[in-house]
């Protein structure tokens, strides 16, 4: 590996029309060396250099099938995290800006995740009642805290096959980061809503009392989503009311009475697949991030298909939106110059313990 020979300084100022041609001419330069995957939130002058496009399960397993030296991840940095851990020891993932993050992510860590287990510890034994699943939306050590402990990771599109996987080999799940998710998930199973606990990881025991804990069958990380909270009941409400016939589609991460009083809940992918599939002339209000709501709108037009976005206050994923072509065009040049920068490397410890919770998860799903 070469020093960064490219400074970022370099390509900040430049236009994005410039950055647009460069993308393309290193990305030809590169020829199947790399390999582009785009998230469906990703803006519309990345997501357009796209060799693949996914939800966070299809990105997951596309990284692992991927023969490309590099795997540029346009993205957030839990994704390049994945693809550095499923993919060989000789690719390397990249995310070209480090600081696109995601906020649920970063509201659990190993940390409080290792206090919450020692504090049920102290209540039950968590080791054979409680299984730890971590949403794909978290960081790698809280993944190898799965693995380390019987435990497995799920996406929007596989919660509930993982939550069966779960309870059929212990009675309680702890679900972390997504509050949302997790209850969505369990209301689908039939868990009543007083058997599924908050546990806020600020407070002692979680919050609850040891009565709670022991009745609880889920436990629901006090996390969510800081773009998904943005969509109400009530626009779904007025929606309705002005287009009876319209449909209403939301993402899992969006609160219980969003999910609750929409006709279909699914991941990004399904989303997408639902709405390409309906049949023309029909309406959708879409509980998701607007870069997607946006290009579902404009591909869908042509069809006389009309989506539109829930809130009326723009809700974009602000660190999904870090990846721009600056910053594209800054790792590919230098990839083509046989630099890397920004590579996401898992420490090996890590990466071990947290691919065997991936692995649970890909090979039930
Ligand atoms: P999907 O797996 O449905 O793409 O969700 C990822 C995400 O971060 C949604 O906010
Ligand atoms: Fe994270 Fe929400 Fe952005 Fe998804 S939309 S990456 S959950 S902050």
């Amino acid at each position: 590996m070469h020093a960064e020979k490219l400074s970022f300084d370099l390509f900040n100022a430049l236009p994005d029309v410039e950055c647009q041609e460069r993308i393309r001419a290193a990305k030809a330069r590169l020829g199947r060396k790399v390999v582009l995957l785009c998230h469906h939130y990703q803006r519309a002058d990345i997501y357009q250099h796209a060799d693949l496009t996914g939800d966070s399960l299809k990105l997951a397993r596309l990284a692992s099938q991927s023969d490309a030296q590099y795997i540029v991840f346009c993205g957030v940095h839990f994704m390049a995290e994945v693809a550095d851990i499923l993919s060989k020891p000789e690719q390397t993932a990249i995310l070209p800006d480090l600081a696109a993050g995601c906020s649920m992510a970063d509201m659990a860590n190993l940390a409080k995740v290792e206090r919450c287990w020692c504090e049920l510890s102290a209540v039950l034994n968590a080791e054979e009642e409680v299984m730890p699943v971590t949403y794909i939306n978290s960081a790698a050590d809280l993944k190898a805290f799965c693995g380390e402990h019987g435990g497995i990771v799920c996406t929007s599109s596989n919660a509930r096959t993982i939550a069966e996987w779960a309870f059929a080999r212990r009675p309680k799940i702890l679900f972390f980061p997504d509050q949302h998710l997790g209850r969505w998930t369990g209301h689908k199973m039939g868990i009543p809503l007083d058997e599924m606990m908050v546990w806020d990881p600020d407070l002692e025991n979680g919050g609850l009392t040891v009565e709670q804990i022991r009745k609880a069958k889920l436990l629901l990380w006090k996390g969510h989503c800081s773009v998904h909270q943005m969509f109400q009941k009530s626009q779904i409400d007025a929606f309705r009311q002005q287009y009876p016939e319209g449909k209403v589609i939301a993402h899992p991460e969006c609160n219980f009475e969003v999910c609750l009083n929409s006709d279909d809940v699914g991941s990004t992918e399904y989303i997408v697949k639902v709405i390409k599939e309906a049949p023309s002339g029909t309406r959708w209000l879409v509980g998701t991030e607007l870069n997607l709501v946006d290009r579902l709108a404009r591909e869908m037009l042509p069809q006389g298909k009309i989506i539109q976005f829930m809130s009326h206050i723009t809700c974009m994923c602000s660190t999904m939106q870090r990846i721009d072509p600056q910053h594209l065009a800054w790792v590919l040049e230098n990839l083509a110059e046989g630099c890397v920068v920004n590579a996401i490397q898992v420490p090996p410890h890590e990466a071990e313990l947290a691919r065997v919770a991936l692995e649970r998860m890909l090979a039930v799903s």
